[in-house]
């Protein structure tokens, strides 16, 4: 029969060395806390960018996202909490200040999230390789979270192309994208 005490204390199995979290993963985890973090800087940069060219949607929606990464920041900063390792902060690259136009702004964003993109791929694949279950399945929250962010990259790049030069469409996108409300985490 199987008593209360026993669920609460199983016997202990060899379970050898530690081979939740790789000392390879956890550098890789970190480093993309790192790149979480820069993600959050360049679309703050982008923010004050658009405040400056009067354009309060872009700069409102860029502030919404740079918000948003540092939630991704911190979910990879709580997992490596929860697998027992450290954290370790480096030093967050100064992202640029200036594009030729919003069009270029969001062109940089999406191209930034493709880079993304590829390193969430190239960790599941490190854990893939580990048998790391539980890091992948961490990460395939990542995978499914850039399906959406690439897209929206993409749609606003679409729609500041159909713009062109014409302000008052430049406007009207620009109040579009004020609406956007900041997710709960
Ligand atoms: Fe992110
Ligand atoms: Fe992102």
């Amino acid at each position: 029969m199987l008593r209360t005490a026993d669920l609460w204390n199983p016997p202990k199995k060899d379970i050898g060395e530690d081979k939740m979290v790789s000392g390879k993963m956890l550098g890789a985890l970190n480093e993309q806390i790192n790149a979480e973090l820069y993600s959050s800087y360049l679309y703050l940069s982008m923010s004050a960018y658009f405040e400056d060219a009067h354009l309060g949607g872009f700069a409102s929606w860029m502030r919404v996202q740079a918000r948003e990464e540092l939630g991704h920041v911190m979910r990879l900063y709580d997992y490596v909490v929860e697998r027992g390792k450290r954290v370790e902060l480096s030093a967050i690259e100064r992202p640029p200040s200036n594009w030729s136009s919003p069009l270029a702004g969001f062109e940089g964003a999406y191209k930034h999230e493709r880079k993304i993109t590829a390193r969430i791929n190239s960790l599941v694949d490190m854990a893939i390789k580990d048998n790391d279950h539980a890091t992948n399945n961490m990460l395939q929250w990542f995978v499914a979270e850039q399906v959406e962010e690439e897209a929206s990259a993409s749609e606003i790049v679409e729609r500041l192309k159909l713009v062109g030069d014409d302000g008052r469409g430049l406007l009207m996108l620009d109040r579009h994208l004020a609406e956007r409300e900041p997710e709960e985490e």
